[in-house]
């Protein structure tokens, strides 16, 4: 059986989640559900950041420990991604023993491997990024990343020999071309490495909100140091070779272009010096924008997931979400823009075609479900479909696979116009159409069940199928013709009811 490792950011829990988590969330989510749907054992995994100064600074303004602090907000997150369905096997939480354990045991590695040595540190520091800076790197004096002052740090620091590690990265880029994707962000991370890589200080001495180091107990690992282990710790490193070795390299990681640097260039460096594989994959999507500002926790602009969940129901969000913008690109949110895909998209294409079909079988056939035409008109548009669904989400291309699917439904419900079903007596004209649109629905039930799971299945069940479209395994249930019913079909009420 082919195996599928998904990861996504640890989260800082310096605050809630805001859509722009949810983004990454459901992205990683859908392309976790299209692999088991796809027969794959998938390990989903995702999680908490919870350690440096950021975190400390923020359990100290709500006059509370960062243990305290941690313990509160972590569930948070938990509670969001159950409420947005994310089907994750793992939650891992920086702060766990099995965590503290990982990260020493694979420093521990970096260090008698010869890579790490100890200096002292004087850098100019995003407390936002929890990274220092070079002077050349800011913007206006202030950090790239979120536009705010930096302040001067010194101390006396652990180093990591990154600057050992240009060509060996620039060599293994060359020989993976695809280890990072979109290939724009691939560049991104080239243009990094290409400046020529400088050492970096990995510990610290001024806060002890952190794992410490084994070999010197005044230092702790600085929080990327200790965040981005956590892809190990999940597999068991350093615990279980054999789990271990079943999910690594080959992993997926999902993150934000804020992280590239960390995750393609530090963290591929770092695996090396361990003397482990790099990471085989990394899937880069853009910014979700606010007015075209990137949504963020210290910007103030942040959007409530969970309030247009109550607002629009869970899979018009997930849908909008990887409909509306291309992976990879930046996408602005508007309230405007999801009220006009829901509309379109969930209400009339969607909706309608169930609407229709359930109201004619119901009304002129009494319920019973006619079988589709083997030879039909719509066959061969729905194997085009949904090949091109199923490359698309091979790709990571969520919006070209929704884009597919929606192209079957408005086919579909352009030959029920045109055969207008409602018109006829009944008798095969009438049963074949219909047969064929309810092969159709359940087409897309299976093709769209990746983002929206709920949907998905109460399409299923409305058009009289048992199970589940979760079981259905892809691209074998795609054949056409497959559809039959033993049960009665009724009319219900509207899935998406239309918004003003
Ligand atoms: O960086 N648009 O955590 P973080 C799209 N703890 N995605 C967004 C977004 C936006 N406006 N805002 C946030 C950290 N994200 C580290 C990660 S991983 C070993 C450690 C998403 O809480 C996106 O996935 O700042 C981004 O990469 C991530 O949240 C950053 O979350
Ligand atoms: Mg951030």
């Amino acid at each position: 059986m082919s195996r599928f490792f998904i990861t996504t950011p640890i989260y800082y829990v310096n605050d809630v989640p805001h859509l722009g988590h949810a983004y990454t969330m459901v992205s990683a989510d859908a392309l976790a559900r299209w692999h088991r749907l796809n027969g794959e054992e998938v390990f989903f995994l995702t999680g908490t950041d919870e350690h440096g100064l950021k975190i400390a600074q923020a359990a100290a303004e709500n006059d509370m420990s960062p243990k305290e602090w941690t313990d509160r907000l972590s569930p948070r997150f938990q509670t969001a991604w159950k409420r947005l369905n994310i089907s994750y096997d793992d939650f891992i939480r920086t702060t766990e023993p099995r965590h503290y354990e990982t990260v020493q045991s694979f420093l521990t590695s970096v260090y008698e491997n010869g890579y790490i040595y100890k200096d002292l540190y004087r850098g100019l520091y995003c407390v936002s990024c929890e990274a220092y800076y070079q002077e050349s790197e800011l913007a206006g004096g202030m950090c790239p990343i979120h536009n705010r002052p930096v302040t001067v740090m010194e101390e006396e620091n652990y180093f990591f020999r990154l600057s050992a590690f240009t060509d060996r990265l620039l060599e293994w880029y060359e020989r993976f071309p695809e280890a990072v994707r979109p290939s724009s962000k691939r560049n991104e991370a080239l243009g990094f490495i290409r400046q020529g890589l400088q050492d970096i200080s990995i510990t610290r001495t001024s806060i002890d909100w952190g794992v410490p180091v084994p070999w010197d107990s005044e230092h702790v690992f600085y929080v990327w140091y200790d965040a981005l282990i956590n892809y190990l710790t999940a597999i068991d490193y350093g615990r279980d070779k054999a789990r271990f070795e079943r999910w690594w390299p080959n992993v997926h990681h999902v993150i934000g272009k804020d992280i590239i640097r960390f995750h393609c260039v530090w963290w591929p460096a770092m695996c090396m010096a361990a003397g482990i594989d790099p990471p085989a994959n990394v899937f880069v999507h853009g910014w979700l924008l606010v007015g075209g500002e990137k949504m963020a926790k210290s910007a103030g602009n942040k959007v409530d997931p969970l309030e247009l969940v109550d607002d629009f129901g869970l899979d018009a969000v997930r849908y909008y979400l990887l409909r509306d913008t291309n992976f990879g690109s930046d996408g602005d949110f508007t309230y405007e823009a999801l009220t006009a895909r829901y509309n379109a998209d969930l209400a009339n294409n969607l909706g309608n075609l169930l609407q229709r079909v359930t109201t004619v079988v119901a009304n002129k056939l009494g319920g019973r479900a006619p079988r589709p035409v083997a030879d039909s008109p719509l066959a061969g548009i729905a194997s085009h479909a949904l090949n091109r669904a199923q490359d698309s989400w091979n790709k990571f291309a969520p919006q070209d696979a929704l884009e597919a699917v929606w192209l079957l439904i408005h086919e579909t419900n352009a030959r029920l116009e045109e055969v207008a079903p409602w018109k006829l007596e009944p008798g095969p004209e009438l049963e074949n159409v219909l047969g064929d649109a309810l092969e159709s629905l359940r087409l897309v039930c299976i093709a769209a069940f990746p983002v929206m799971p709920d949907a998905a299945s109460a399409v299923w069940s409305r058009i009289g199928l048992d199970g589940s479209p979760k079981d259905q395994l892809a691209p074998a249930s795609f054949h056409w013709g497959r559809y039959q019913s033993q049960k009665k079909i009724e009319k219900g009420e509207p899935l998406f009811p239309r918004r003003k």
